[in-house]
């Protein structure tokens, strides 16, 4: 063993997403929205990221582009050092495939597959065989209480199931960015704090990032950063579990 004295930690976080001035607008003329009007966000590694603002503020447009699935009109954006934008329209689904997973606002669940090969479906595009992918896609179904549930058609369940179908699909290829539209939304409370604390424990490693939209003030207290939105911009940002109850006292 040597003595070598560890260098003192960095105190500047190590950032997964960064975005400077980021634009886009849908439509052209008098009918074009501007959805994201320059929007400056870092996302930190190893971080529970919430993104919160009121209904059409440009949340699921932000982190559409974040995870590589829009493209931007201007502004920079990089996400674990990647430029998303000098990537060709291939390279872009390879990245994704490889680094993303995506819980969508309205799940977007495929029909025709059952539950369990929906959920194996990142782990079969990364080249797994299906019957080992579905085999794994069946136990992560049953950390999250759809034992059985395996062979179902997604359509047949409720609400609350078929968004447990949807996180397990976006956590099973274990990605380094995890991107959640709501995902609590049509969960109890209980069920709820389950799937935000398994989320939570994924952010919180060595090169991973999470960010979750919601609207679900039961959840923020879990967030490491929770950025408000309004109208197409980020308007601040601010960090709840750092600080006092009071919220003012010392980070710690
Ligand atoms: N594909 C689209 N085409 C046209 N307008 C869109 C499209 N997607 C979103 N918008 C508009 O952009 C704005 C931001 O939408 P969105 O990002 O979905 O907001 P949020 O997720 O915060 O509710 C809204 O005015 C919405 O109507
Ligand atoms: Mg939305």
């Amino acid at each position: 063993m040597n003595n070598t004295i560890e260098p003192t930690p960095s105190p500047t976080t190590r950032v997964a997403i960064r975005l400077r001035a980021v634009e886009k607008t849908f439509g052209k003329g008098e009918s074009a929205v501007r959805a994201l009007r320059g929007v400056d966000l870092e996302v930190p590694i190893g971080e529970l990221t919430m993104l919160v603002g009121p209904s059409g503020c440009g949340k699921t447009t932000l982190i559409s582009i974040l995870a590589g699935l829009l493209s931007r009109d201007r502004g920079e954006l990089s996400v674990f050092g990647q430029d998303l934008g000098a990537l060709r329209r291939d390279q872009l689904s390879a990245w994704r495939r490889e680094n993303v997973g995506f819980i969508f606002q309205q799940f977007n669940l495929v029909p025709q597959l059952t539950v369990a090969e929906n959920v194996s479906v990142p782990l079969v595009l990364k080249g797994e065989s299906v019957s080992a992918a579905v085999k794994k896609a069946g136990e992560l179904l049953a950390t999250l209480g759809l034992e059985g549930r395996s062979k179902s058609a997604p359509l047949k369940l409720s609400g609350g199931q078929q968004q447990r179908v949807a996180i397990a699909r976006a956590l099973i290829h274990e990605p380094r960015l995890l991107v959640c539209d709501e995902p609590t939304s049509a969960l109890d409370a209980e069920l709820g704090r389950r799937v935000m604390t398994l989320i939570r424990d994924r952010s919180h490693q060595r090169d991973r990032a999470v960010v979750v939209v919601t609207h679900d003030d039961r959840i923020f207290h879990l967030a490491d950063t929770i950025a408000h939105m309004d109208d197409g911009l980020i308007i601040r940002s601010e960090r709840p579990t750092r600080t006092t109850v009071a919220g003012h006292g010392p980070l710690h």
